[in-house]
């Protein structure tokens, strides 16, 4: 765990590069734009491994009141400097410092394939989520595609490639079978999985704008294509 956050404190200055540009911009939006359909609007929000509050600032934009939570001191700096009117939190997903029934939604963008305890981190999720609270989980799915990523991020560390997410991080990718069991273990029903993001911003400019023209289809038609998984649950009423 200290290696992740290690890393990125180390890419945190040049984290947002990485979404800045035309392919960045799309590949995040996209993502979000799942995780927002999955969420009530206007709440009070959690989001864990938030980064540099790209999530935390959207679900403001729509009206809603928003804290996150990173286990990097580097990327929660951004986060306050993006957003100083919400609050930002250095912990792990897995150890929540918030009351129970604390949140309306509960939202984690690429970050769920780092956390060594994921049972633990939906249990908490559970625990700070109010009734009828809503929860959106957006994380790399195993597939063929993604299987061998790991694999590439362990050789970049091994040449001492310093990119975003680059490095052996003992990360778990989920089929949807598998996310889906951690969800319904957790408690949380009406629980819903889709996959998201055939168009992934590492693919060189002339693929992903093809990648992007095709990717409603896939995700609509062929989705074990796409890169990443959703899902999404509630917390039972009572
Ligand atoms: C790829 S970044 C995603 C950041 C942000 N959610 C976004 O969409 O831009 C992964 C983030 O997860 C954080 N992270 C990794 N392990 C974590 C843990 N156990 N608890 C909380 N955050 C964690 C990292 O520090 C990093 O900021």
């Amino acid at each position: 765990m200290k290696k992740v956050q290690q890393h990125y404190d180390e890419v945190a200055d040049i984290y947002d590069d990485r979404y800045d540009g035309h392919r960045g911009k799309y590949y995040h939006g996209h993502i979000s734009e799942h995780v927002m359909n999955e969420l009530p609007k206007g709440g009070f929000l959690l989001d864990l491994g938030c980064g540099t509050g790209l999530f935390v600032q959207r679900y403001v934009a729509e009206g809603g009141r928003a804290v996150g939570l990173d286990i990097s001191p580097g990327m929660v700096r951004h986060g306050r400097q993006r957003c100083p009117d919400c609050g930002f939190f250095v912990g792990t997903a897995d150890v929540l410092p918030f009351k129970d029934a604390t949140f309306d939604a509960l939202a984690s963008l690429l970050a769920f394939s780092y956390v060594p305890d994921p049972e633990g981190m939906l249990r908490e999720c559970y625990r700070v989520l109010k009734p009828g609270g809503r929860i959106a989980v957006c994380t790399l799915s195993r597939t063929v595609l993604t299987s061998l990523v790991p694999l590439f991020y362990q050789m970049g560390e091994k040449v001492g490639l310093k990119k975003v997410g680059v490095g052996d991080f003992d990360e778990h990718y989920y089929t949807n079978t598998e996310i889906a069991g951690l969800f319904r273990d957790a408690g949380f029903e009406d629980v819903s999985v889709s996959r998201c993001s055939f168009a992934h911003l590492n693919l060189a400019d002339p693929v992903f704008d093809l990648a992007r023209k095709v990717e409603p289809f896939v995700e609509g038609n062929l989705p074990y294509l796409a890169y990443n998984v959703c899902a999404a649950g509630k917390k039972p009423e009572s």
